[in-house]
């Protein structure tokens, strides 16, 4: 307290609090404050499909709303939707996984926090790439460990190799090992030959593989693999979110190794009990709305290509390749070396909100941008336009 006045500061927040923002929800509230003043903004800059779920998942929703019953489930996950995700890894990877490995959790999200306290102690050192989503380095600074971010580059196609953390576990042990495939915000994918070597150096060296396999049925000319094909030892996360065009239902799984079950269920039990009782159950028919969802995909396919044409041709040069996800990460070199001033500009100019690359690498991020093209063919190509026509000023 201050005798002087009689006031009384404010206890400070914790260290442990201090992560840096998520740009691109600061941008999405920028968008917002010009949308409330009457603006009409072309939404590039989050990864969120433009689609609703589909109607089974509504249907599935509306049915259990009538019930009028919403409570706790167990800790894992309601039983047939834990059941229903190990019967996916049979239809989409023929993979025999049994439903006791697989937990359901709050969006791929909270799957992280569990995986970093479940599976490492303080101070443990995780290797990423850079570029890279952003809230991996936040989670992972605000449980106490250390992200590693390793530069990757043209040279291994943006992926990160088993060579690039052998070079940083010689420097300092790393004990795990995180790989987006296909990434955000890149869209590039990891080759499989390239997972099933990072298989071989996780069982000789002791360390733990996470995989972030959220964005595996958006996948364009290929098709991704998943790391069950190589080690029952990784951590597979994954989430209802994009491909399902559930993210506001909160709904996401792993696929954990028999030890980590019990451990990561305890946590669950007493960071947030359950997961939404009504979201699981829409969850359930996800699964059979894949024709809904391939038309979906074709549109994104549609948007794809117009970037890959339009981009370059008004001076957002040096794409990288775009396997997969909904995003394009794109060179602004050519108009800024301040990709987050440039945004706020063309937010404000043009109308279209993008993310600028400071949100996935803070080194090379300010001469990069990301486009998310998961939103209607309309709305990309209004986009495009406006883009086009404010770069000719
Ligand atoms: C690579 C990646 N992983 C995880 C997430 C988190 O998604 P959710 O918590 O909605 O499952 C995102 C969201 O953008 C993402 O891009």
């Amino acid at each position: 307290m201050d005798k002087r006045t009689g006031t009384i500061a404010p206890l400070a927040p914790s260290a442990r609090s201090a992560v840096e923002p998520f740009i691109v929800m600061d941008v999405m509230t920028a968008a917002a404050d010009l949308e409330a003043a009457g603006r009409d903004i072309v939404h590039m800059e989050v990864g969120q499909p433009g689609a609703s779920a589909p109607r089974p998942v509504l249907d599935a929703a509306s049915a259990r709303l009538e019930t009028g019953r919403i409570g706790y489930t167990e800790a894992l996950g309601v039983r047939a939707l834990r059941e229903r995700i190990a019967r996916h890894y049979g239809e989409a990877y023929d993979l025999d996984v049994p439903a006791s490995r697989i937990m359901v959790t709050t969006g791929s999200s909270a799957g992280f926090i569990l995986t970093f306290l479940g599976a490492f102690d303080p101070g443990a050192r995780i290797a990423l790439a850079s570029p890279g989503y952003p809230a991996y380095r936040n989670i992972i600074a605000a449980l106490g460990l250390e992200a590693v971010e390793i530069q990757v580059g043209p040279d291994t196609r943006w992926a990160l190799t088993p060579d690039h953390v052998a070079k940083a576990h010689g420097e300092k042990p790393v004990a795990g090992i995180l790989v987006a495939s296909p990434a955000n915000p890149t869209g590039t994918m990891t080759d499989a030959a390239v997972l099933a070597a990072f298989g071989e150096y996780c069982a000789h060296t002791g360390t733990r593989f996470i995989s972030d396999e959220i964005y595996h049925h958006l996948v364009y000319d290929d098709r991704a693999e998943t790391m069950l094909r190589f080690t029952n030892e990784a951590i597979i996360v994954n989430s209802f979110s994009k491909y399902y065009c559930m993210t506001g239902w909160r709904v996401g799984w792993l696929v954990l190794p028999d030890n980590l079950v019990r451990p990561f269920e305890r946590l669950s039990q007493s960071l947030y009990i359950s997961v939404p009782e009504l979201s699981q159950h829409a969850a359930l028919s996800a699964f059979d709305s894949i024709d809904e969802l391939e038309a979906i995909k074709a549109g994104y396919a549609r948007n794809r290509a117009l970037l890959l044409e339009r981009l370059p041709a008004i001076g957002f040069d040096q794409l990288l390749p775009v396997d997969g996800a909904f995003y394009v990460y794109a060179s602004v070199a050519r108009f800024s070396n301040d990709s987050t001033q440039f945004c706020r500009r063309m937010l404000n100019e043009a109308g279209v909100a993008a993310t600028p690359g400071a949100d996935f690498d803070p080194v090379r991020g300010h001469l990069y941008l990301r486009f998310s093209f998961s939103g209607t063919n309309e709305a990309i190509a209004e986009g495009v336009r406006r883009m086009e026509n404010w770069l000719a000023k």
